[in-house]
């Protein structure tokens, strides 16, 4: 992302694992990863792996880069599958791998990418690892279901918190977790640093759905206004309905079909929930922060400090 100077050329190794990976697979396959793979996204969750291994005796090990291209191929294959289920069209500045190839291939490429990170990471001997990465899956699965089951319906912003910490926060959790464990750091850090992952998620969710309102989509790399034509209520909205003073007129649109995004936007904006909503964000970087109290003073740890910062500012 160039602002983290600390892992740039580690995260330029990790790219070449992923390439190499790829790119050296069948016809379809290689012709789908090369696609992918020309646009390159924010790189957060390998940028944390490499952070977090800064905390471990071992930052140099073979492991800790297997694991960042790993996370990334992970993330890849739930953006592919995201997009599917979203009925995304454009995705990282360009057309969605569905709207490119169609569904039957973004699904087997989903699939493939998520079976090749995991024979990388069984690669590495360490079931430990390999059972970090497999809960990322399983819980992710679990807030897309539960976000599934709740599609056009008021929830509480309790339920919308249990659902962003299952399908966001915890891969950003675990990813901390995956890097202090393959540099064999101590474990009250890697409790630390997962502690860290999970706030900076939530907020980062939190973003993502405020950004969905607010960004510019050039810029964004997506199309905006998408999670409410969805029926996917996020807390700006959810926190719009809780005020009696703009909830009926809020309903009232919410029940048109098609939603009418521009006014419902507006309402969004004169209610002050978006800002909310962010106000909300910042206490969860906050609360990152915090957590890292528990880990050692230095530069991983000032850059980590730095991503919080940049994870509540940023326009994509
Ligand atoms: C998008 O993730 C999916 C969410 C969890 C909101 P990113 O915003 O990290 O996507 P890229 O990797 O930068 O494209
Ligand atoms: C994140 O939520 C979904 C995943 C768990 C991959 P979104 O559906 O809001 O992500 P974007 O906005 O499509 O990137
Ligand atoms: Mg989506
Ligand atoms: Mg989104």
């Amino acid at each position: 992302m160039g602002l983290f100077t600390l892992v740039e050329s580690d995260l330029a190794a990790v790219d070449e694992v992923l390439t190499a990976t790829l790119t050296a697979e069948n016809p379809l396959v290689r012709q789908v990863a090369e696609y992918l793979l020309a646009t390159s996204g924010k790189r957060l969750r390998p940028t944390l792996v490499l952070l977090a291994s800064r905390f471990g005796r071992h930052p140099e090990a073979q492991a800790v880069r297997v694991v960042a291209a790993a996370v990334e191929m992970i993330h890849l294959a739930t953006l592919v599958h995201d997009d599917i289920i979203d009925e995304a069209t454009v995705r990282r500045g360009q057309a969605a791998v569905r709207q490119r190839f169609g569904n039957p291939v973004a699904v087997l490429a989903g699939d493939y990418l998520f079976a090749r990170a995991f024979q990388l990471l069984s690669d590495t001997g360490r079931p430990d690892i390999v059972a970090l990465a497999a809960d990322i899956v399983f819980v992710m699965c679990q807030g897309e279901i539960a976000q599934n089951l709740s599609l056009f319906r008021e929830t509480d912003a309790e339920e919308y918190r249990r659902r962003i910490a299952d399908k966001t926060a915890h891969f950003l959790a675990q990813s901390c977790a995956l890097g202090a464990r393959a540099a064999e750091a101590p474990e009250a850090v890697e409790a630390g640093l997962a502690r860290y992952g999970h706030h900076l998620g939530m907020a980062f969710q939190v973003v993502d759905d405020v950004l969905d309102w607010r960004a510019d989509p050039g810029r964004l790399g997506k199309p905006t206004g998408g999670d409410i034509a969805g029926g996917v209520y996020t807390l700006p909205v959810l926190s719009a309905l809780s005020r009696p003073e703009w909830a009926s007129a809020l309903r009232a649109q919410l029940q048109r079909k098609p939603v009418p995004i521009e006014e419902v936007r507006q309402v969004l904006e004169a209610s002050g929930a978006l800002d909310e909503a962010l106000a909300y964000a910042r206490r969860e970087a906050g609360q990152a922060v915090e957590a890292l109290a528990s880990v050692p003073a230095g530069p991983a740890r000032e850059a980590l400090v730095a991503l919080a910062r940049f994870v509540v500012e940023r326009d994509r």
